[in-house]
């Protein structure tokens, strides 16, 4: 083959930026110039100057959102800073709750915020280099996700590249990682749903469903046919927020080419933002995508990192959900579901109803309580809910001329229905239960939740394998899940060699997750993922942790009575022991680090305030709480020391008011010693 001539690389670089000039009014401005006959020649004479002179494709060029050949998986990589989650409020109440904690904490009342739409998709981040995109990530557990890049690519409104001239003008710099959501417009939903129904596919529950379904896809051919789109939301530099202030960020990726959700407003007080928010539920329906609520986001960005995190989610910012659609249908019968504990679950079968985008077929009725409250009976007409995240939920019977009374009463079963064995209702409780510690559903759900995300992280051990593993008696309890073979695997319908390896993997990759994963990942009643880290960094092994008694049990932070009798009378059944051995052989991480709180602080309150130069924030926070002490928001008598940087504001008045002790980092560095 000849080397292309000069004209040639010339042509495909015109023929580039001008495409990507009318992708850019097409999908982000929604202001196309050409008819998709002309934008198609364009392409199409891209593409074969391409196919003859296959030296000069480049992975940003235009052609290569198409897609490509399956892959066999996604890596993980992590991300740059956490991807954090928001809080959320469903009262104007809340809200203006949240908004004076902004203030004591911040100590000022002038604060600037802006409302945006809460999208209804998966937050994903995309990587920049040299102004190139390099990398598309998935949340995945906020600290590590996945490698979606290949798949990211065919989404229109992702630039592939952004010309260096544009990037400046723009004010961002050449590397830089941009924050938002991936979410499928409604219509995309509509129609890919109904062509998989025609092929006698399973349809996708949502369109958030959908777009997490689609972005892993390990053929990015179908990502391409599936019509993704993506709104930026957020720009990092280094894990950092660039911008002074949100407003401007969201206006720099806006000219940078990104797209921006124009339906957003800076606004001064909480009451104008609950005016956004009151304009948006009345408009909601009309957009082309779903929402399901406003973000409201301090403005500044010294403020965001004075106001910092707590656990998942920023203090700067607050969700503010809508409240659940609602839709009428028909109770066609009601089934009995076993979780995890043995607890017995009602769950109403309806005749499917389509409520704000998504079909609804089954609706919770949490017990026996809640079916006498609302009265319902098989064949009533009622009210379904739909929220979010949550399963729906039956909230009323309907009765009218056109929706008469259903006549058949649900009786809990006597017996579990998975296992036959009695049920019990133990006095004063709401739920039945199966008391069969070998049930097979509570193994199953037990194994369900050991693999999930926050737990043991084994990506690929969900419903289905979970189900054959369990039937099939290969797992019978959390252990077994590291004796697990090749052979086992592929002995299980659908499993190829690749998928069978891949497994293996997630199981071994596991055995590294600390140890407060694996005291959450035991199950045991009343020990969340919170109280599990507390105890193994109180006890900093399972060793000691096993061993403890109810006394010590309750000098591990947040540890009362009730979760210290539940957590002893765990370990004095000796099936678990065994089972926490069985773990132990299996080389789980079984160690931790006890954490040392010093004691040179204990009883002391201290409070930041201002830009520190030597450490962050988080930094000092964990300096001093490491030492014993505490580290407040606000302020007030109580409070021992603040410890000022530069540019402290009214928080320093405030000590000095109050006649505070008032520290630099100097001096807090003696006080830890
Ligand atoms: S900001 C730390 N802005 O909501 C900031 N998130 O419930 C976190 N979301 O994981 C994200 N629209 O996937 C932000 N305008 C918006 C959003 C938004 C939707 C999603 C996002 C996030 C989730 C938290």
């Amino acid at each position: 083959m000849r080397p292309p001539s000069k004209e040639v690389e010339q042509t495909i670089k015109t023929l580039r930026d001008k495409i990507r000039h009318h992708e850019q009014l097409y999908y982000v401005l929604d202001q196309p110039q050409l008819s998709d006959a002309e934008f198609d020649k364009l392409m199409q004479k891209l593409k074969d100057l391409e196919a003859e002179h296959p030296t000069l494709v480049t992975t940003d060029s235009p052609t290569q959102r198409v897609g490509g050949k399956p892959r066999e998986g996604f890596v993980k990589v992590p991300h740059s800073s956490p991807m954090l989650s928001l809080d959320n409020t469903y009262s104007e109440e809340e809200l203006r709750a949240w908004e004076r904690r902004v203030h004591e904490l911040s100590g000022r009342s002038d604060v600037d915020y802006v409302c945006e739409l809460k999208l209804d998709g998966m937050s994903l981040a995309l990587v920049y280099e040299d102004g190139k995109l390099v990398r598309g990530i998935t949340r995945g557990d906020g600290s590590v996700g996945e490698d979606v890049t290949l798949n990211v690519r065919t989404v229109r409104s992702v630039p592939l590249s952004i010309p260096k001239e544009k990037l400046k003008k723009a004010g961002i710099p050449a590397d830089f990682e941009v924050r938002g959501e991936l979410l499928m417009p409604l219509a995309a939903f509509k129609k890919m749903n109904e062509e998989r129904e025609a092929k006698g596919l399973s349809q996708f529950a949502n369109p958030r469903n959908a777009t997490a379904g689609t972005v892993r896809q390990l053929e990015s051919r179908v990502t391409a046919e599936r019509r993704l789109d993506y709104f930026s939301y957020m720009l990092l530099r280094n894990g950092r927020t660039y911008f002074d202030r949100h407003s401007e960020t969201l206006d720099a990726l806006d000219a940078a080419g990104f797209k921006v959700n124009q339906n957003r407003k800076v606004v001064h007080s909480i009451d104008e933002a609950w005016a956004f928010i009151g304009q948006w539920e009345a408009k909601r329906d009309s957009l082309p995508y779903e929402i399901d609520g406003i973000v409201v986001k301090v403005d500044r960005t010294a403020l965001q990192d004075e106001l910092g995190f707590t656990g998942k989610a920023p203090r700067w910012a607050i969700a503010y959900k809508y409240a659940a659609r609602a839709g009428i249908t028909k109770i066609e019968g009601i089934r009995v579901q076993v979780g995890r504990t043995g607890k017995l679950t009602p769950v109403a079968e309806l005749a499917p109803v389509l409520i704000g985008g998504t079909t609804v077929r089954n609706a919770t009725l949490h017990n026996m309580d809640e079916i006498e409250r609302l009265g319902v009976k098989i064949g009533d007409w009622v009210q379904v809910e739909r929220g979010g995240d949550v399963i729906p939920k039956v909230a009323k019977v309907v009765e009218d001329k056109d929706h008469p009374r259903g006549h058949k009463t649900f009786h809990m079963p006597e017996t579990c229905p998975v296992c036959g064995t009695k049920v019990v209702r133990t006095e004063g409780e709401v739920d039945y239960r199966c008391v069969n510690a070998n049930c097979p559903a509570k193994l199953r759900e037990t194994i369900l939740h050991f693999a999930s995300r926050g737990v043991m992280n084994i990506d690929g051990m969900g419903d289905a394998l979970v189900n054959q593993l369990t039937e099939r008696g290969l797992v019978k309890n959390v252990a077994d899940i590291y004796k697990l073979t090749k052979a086992d695997l592929l002995s299980l319908e659908r499993m190829g060699d690749k998928s069978a390896q891949n497994i293996l993997d997630e199981i071994e990759n596991s055995k590294k997750l600390p140890l407060e994963r694996v005291i959450y990942g035991l199950g045991i009643r009343f020990v969340g993922e919170r109280t599990a880290q507390f105890l193994a960094e109180h006890f900093g092994s399972m060793e000691e942790f096993e061993k403890a008694g109810v006394e010590e049990l309750q000098n591990v932070n947040e540890v009362g009575p009730r979760i210290a009798e539940s957590i002893v009378e765990f370990f004095s059944i000796a099936a678990n022991r065994k089972l926490v051995e069985r773990l132990r052989e299996a080389r789980l991480t079984l160690t931790g680090q006890k954490k040392q709180r010093g004691t040179k602080l204990v009883g002391k309150t201290f409070v930041l305030t201002g830009t520190l130069a030597h450490f962050t924030r988080d930094e000092a926070k964990k300096m001093i709480e490491d030492a014993g002490g505490k580290v407040t928001g606000s302020v007030s008598k109580k409070t021992d020391y603040v410890v000022a940087g530069a540019d402290a504001g009214s928080k320093l008045d405030k000590a000095k008011e109050l006649g505070v002790a008032v520290v630099d980092e100097k001096a807090l560095e003696r006080l830890v010693g």
